[in-house]
């Protein structure tokens, strides 16, 4: 894999692999993607390939204009009033599908995931490839999302031929998905976009974001954002030398671990959702028997950090490397 910085050349160059059906590893503001021509089904199987991911999760379709979303699926007069909000924006719509897409990009759905990224680099190389890109994010299925490109390099480097590097990723969390395809608009996965600002654009919504085996609505899996290490919530108590603290906000002097990440110094959630990844993806690095973290607060984006934090919790359920 080459890591080449961002710039006008390089996404040039990333732009004709795209038009030659290939891959290419690119930053939104959420988190790294991996994106394909969104309208040709074998590259986007290359996608699947380079992921393992099961053919039955579907992908999220990256736009560069609102109006590119009308030709890929059904935007209705609520779909507008979120767009108009929000993109671009880590906001992911789930819309009833036009044939443009393929039923494997869909995973046969007749819906699709339409979000416009608030990222320039992103942004370019959609206008430089002229198609919407479909891009999961850039990490072998399952482990831990890439807010770097070097972690991008870390999982994918042996399958992917170009990662563009555009630094870290501000928000840090993934988009927050919702389905306008049911009698009322459902919270899928909680990210980037507050729940509560949703709410104040179009009022009643409700929250499935349970995680499950096999998701009857994608996005569910319990599996998810998985460190390779065990992760547990911390009560508080435990203390030892061979476990790693993922602490919420800094914690009273005395506690002894292994190793420290804090969020966040001054409870802020932003701040938070952006260093989540990277550091557990260091905490995961550092050998450690097992990472405790700490519970955010259950609101705006706490309620994204909480929801990666369970997933891979139960990801790493009944793995625990006894002492
Ligand atoms: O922030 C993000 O959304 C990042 C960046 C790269 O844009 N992408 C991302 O993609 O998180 P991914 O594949 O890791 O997660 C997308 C989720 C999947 O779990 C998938 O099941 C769900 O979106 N999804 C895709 N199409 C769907 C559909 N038609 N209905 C319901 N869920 C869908
Ligand atoms: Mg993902």
């Amino acid at each position: 894999m080459r890591v080449l910085s961002a710039d006008e050349r390089s996404i040039a160059e990333a732009a004709e692999l795209i038009r030659a059906g290939e891959l290419v590893a690119f930053p939104t503001e959420t988190v790294y993607g991996l994106g394909a021509d969104a309208r040709d089904a074998r590259a986007c199987a290359a996608i699947f390939q380079a992921k393992r991911r099961p053919f039955f999760d579907p992908l999220i379709v990256h736009v560069a204009q609102a109006e590119q979303a009308a030709e890929l699926g059904e935007v209705s007069a609520l779909a507008r009033r979120l767009i108009a909000a929000f993109w671009p924006g880590p906001l992911t719509l789930v819309l009833p599908r036009t044939p443009v897409v393929p039923d494997l990009v869909t995973a046969g759905l007749p819906t699709v995931a339409v979000r416009m990224p608030a990222h320039e680099v992103a942004l370019r190389l959609i206008r430089a490839a002229g198609t919407p890109l479909a891009a999961p994010s850039a990490n072998r299925f399952g482990l831990l999302s890439p807010t770097t490109a070097a972690h991008v390099r870390e999982q994918l480097s042996e399958d992917v031929p170009l990662v563009l590097d555009g630094g870290s990723c501000p928000v840090g969390v993934e988009s927050t998905i919702l389905d306008l395809t049911n009698p009322r608009p459902t919270v899928l996965r909680p990210g980037g976009v507050e729940v509560e600002a949703l709410h104040a654009v179009i009022g009643e919504l409700s929250l499935d974001a349970s995680p499950r085996e096999r998701p009857h609505a994608p996005g569910q899996f319990k599996g998810h954002y998985a460190p390779r290490t065990p992760l547990r919530f911390w009560n508080g108590q435990e203390e030892t030398t061979d476990a790693g603290l993922l602490a919420f906000e800094r914690v009273e002097p005395g506690v002894r671990f292994a190793a420290v990440e804090v969020l966040t110094s001054r409870g802020d959630l932003r701040e938070a959702a952006g260093n989540l990844f990277a550091a557990l993806h260091r905490l995961d690095a550092a050998g450690l028997r097992v990472i405790y973290a700490q519970r955010p607060p259950e609101r705006g984006l706490g309620l994204a950090i909480l929801d990666r934090l369970r997933k891979a919790e139960r990801a790493t359920h009944g793995t625990d490397r006894s002492p």
